[in-house]
């Protein structure tokens, strides 16, 4: 396992941030994090996509990259099969590789940036679909001992984009495999709830959808609204879709008659931070090369050279304002460091 010093990230976060990592090292199996845990250099970043970061600063410490690689079926019943990947592995060629076994269950999940092992963390979702939805279990390390624990669905606590792992147990376990129970048919219990992927596949005419055609709408949807990465800097939602109390929301609304809203969770009302961030004439601006992009008000952009505290700057800028003209404070879904 190579230590590499001074190390350049901007090939490993999807912002495309030229920040620096004091130390950096790439670890291919258990074994080679357990050693990358045992140099003991604090502060600790583990990396597996970088689709979810912002670096700021330079990172002085030391940066893993987590590249356990390695997907295979584990067990097969009538009904369901469970499947085991590696956290390294790229979550998308992940979705493909369960689509060409006809495996169902993460469809609604195509082309989401990141690996598997950073799914769970932030409970991934869209389109009506959570990765706790089809979850098994997870194999961890935890980082002081190098021990691996496994953890049950009911342990991980899985929220809206939220998990054990970003709350009480917080920089102490690193993911090493995640384990679906997923569906065994073409034409499983698919989830078409979402509006879009219903309008894609009528446009497809497509009127007994398959797996594959769902993620294809899916794919048809995201890549119409969502910046691709490798063209233009970006982390997907920049801030979570916010929940408010219900007699907040109806104040709102006689003010805003307009507002979009969703159920939200114990009683709460959702309100996506994407039509708050549009209804303050952000959608589209640009400062330098920090921007707000054109068909997706929640995604902040990288048109080139900004610098990570200037996209931050922009997005402090942002949650100001719609805290100013809603009264609704909003939160980060990207880990600012
Ligand atoms: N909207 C606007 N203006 C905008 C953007 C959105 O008015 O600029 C409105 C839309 O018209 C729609 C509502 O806001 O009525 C919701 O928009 P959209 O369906 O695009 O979804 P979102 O709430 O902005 C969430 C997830 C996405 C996920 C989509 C689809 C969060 C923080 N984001 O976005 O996840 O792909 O739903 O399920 O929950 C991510 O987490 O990085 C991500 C991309």
């Amino acid at each position: 396992m190579k230590i590499r010093e001074n190390y350049n990230l901007q090939s490993y976060n999807t912002f495309g941030i030229p920040a620096n990592a004091t130390y950096f090292v790439e670890a291919h199996s258990e074994e080679e994090l357990r050693q990358a845990f045992q140099l003991n250099i604090q502060p600790l970043l583990i990396l597996g996509g970088g689709s979810n970061l912002l670096l700021t600063k330079d990172f002085n410490g030391l940066v893993i990259k987590n590249a356990v690689a390695g997907k295979e079926i584990i067990k097969e019943s009538k009904e369901y099969i469970i499947v085991r990947a590696g956290a390294g592995e790229n979550w998308h060629s992940f979705v493909i590789w369960c689509l060409e076994n006809n495996l169902g269950g993460i469809e609604n999940l195509s082309l989401i940036p990141g690996t598997v092992g950073a799914a769970p963390i932030q409970n991934i979702g869209a389109y009506g679909v959570e990765i706790k939805d089809v979850f098994h279990h997870l194999e961890a390390m935890h980082i002081a001992t190098g021990e691996i624990h496994t953890f049950s669905k009911e342990d991980c606590k899985f929220g809206y984009r939220d998990s054990i792992f970003k709350q009480k147990l917080k920089g102490q376990y690193c993911i090493t495999q995640v384990y679906l129970q997923l569906n065994k048919s073409d034409y499983h219990d698919i989830n078409i709830s979402y509006g879009a992927i219903r309008d894609t596949l009528k446009a497809m005419n497509i009127e007994h959808p398959t797996i594959h055609d769902v993620s294809n709408a899916v794919i048809t949807i995201r890549s119409s609204k969502l910046p691709d990465p490798a063209k233009i800097g970006n982390s997907g939602s920049f801030f979570k879709n916010p929940e408010i109390p219900f007699t907040q929301f109806e104040i709102l609304q006689q003010n805003f008659p307009n507002i979009i809203s969703f159920p939200g969770s114990d009683g709460n009302i959702k309100i996506p931070a994407g039509w708050l961030i549009e209804q303050c004439g952000w959608k589209g601006y640009r400062r330098g090369d920090a921007g707000c992009y054109e068909k997706q008000a929640l995604v902040l952009v990288n048109y080139g050279k900004a610098t990570g505290a200037e996209i931050w700057q922009l997005a402090k800028d942002i949650a100001d304002s719609v805290e100013v003209k809603f009264g609704i404070r909003l939160s980060a879904e990207v880990n600012v460091m």
